[in-house]
């Protein structure tokens, strides 16, 4: 009795630890030589996003034996073994269906990866590129505020060497002036 119930233990932990089998391992001993997700085509499509494009049902029965899907004329099926020349794949009639579950959730979870991973590399370089936008603005406005600040300067420059020269030419005439007062004065005394 004890045996039994020991032995039942036994097989259903087997059981439980071939279907709990990680899908990423499956995938890698089964399929990755013809499949990638998310690195291109190899012998057969990339996976990536696959689980969007068809029901889990149709993923278990093509995995099963993609042949027989197309010998139905499902028209998803025709159209990418068209696409691939006619090579067909591999069958698997002896995965089962939960190990086939865990293959695909394994490839959803490297897509949702992969995805998380475009999105934020383009909202980086949309940052990156705003940033340097505002550069460009900062760079923009300093340029603007030396231009004018140098025009200002040659403006006052300018101004200061009138006033240099105005100054210089009424000195001038007021030691004229004064000579000839002096004169004016001379000639009177002597008259
Ligand atoms: C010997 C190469 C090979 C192996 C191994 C292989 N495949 Fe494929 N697979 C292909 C080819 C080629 C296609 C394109 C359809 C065709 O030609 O039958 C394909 C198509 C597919 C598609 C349809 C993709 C689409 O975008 O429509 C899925 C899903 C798929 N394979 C899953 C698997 C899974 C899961 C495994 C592993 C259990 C696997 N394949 C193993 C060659 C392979």
């Amino acid at each position: 009795m004890i045996k039994s119930v020991l032995s039942i233990i036994l097989i259903s932990a087997i059981t439980v630890t071939a279907t709990g089998q990680d899908g990423k391992e499956i995938f890698q001993t089964n399929c990755a030589a013809c499949h990638s997700v998310g690195k291109g085509k190899l012998v057969g499509p990339d996976l990536l996003g696959v689980n969007n494009k068809y029901s889990e049902e149709w993923l278990i029965k093509w995995t099963k034996s993609s042949q027989s899907v197309i010998n139905s004329g499902d028209a998803a099926a025709v159209a990418i073994f068209k696409e691939f020349n006619n090579i067909p794949m591999t069958e698997f009639p002896l995965l089962s269906d939960n190990e086939i579950k865990s293959i695909f959730q394994y490839i959803q979870t490297e897509s949702d990866k992969k995805t998380a991973a475009a999105t934020a590399s383009v909202a980086q370089k949309i940052t990156e590129k705003n940033s340097s936008v505002n550069n460009n603005d900062f760079i923009n406005k300093y340029l603007g505020i030396s231009v004018i600040g140098v025009f200002f300067l040659s403006i006052l420059w300018v101004l200061l060497r009138v006033n240099n020269t105005l100054t210089k030419t009424l000195k001038e005439e007021f030691v004229k002036n004064k000579s000839l007062t002096e004169q004016l004065k001379f000639h009177n005394q002597t008259k």
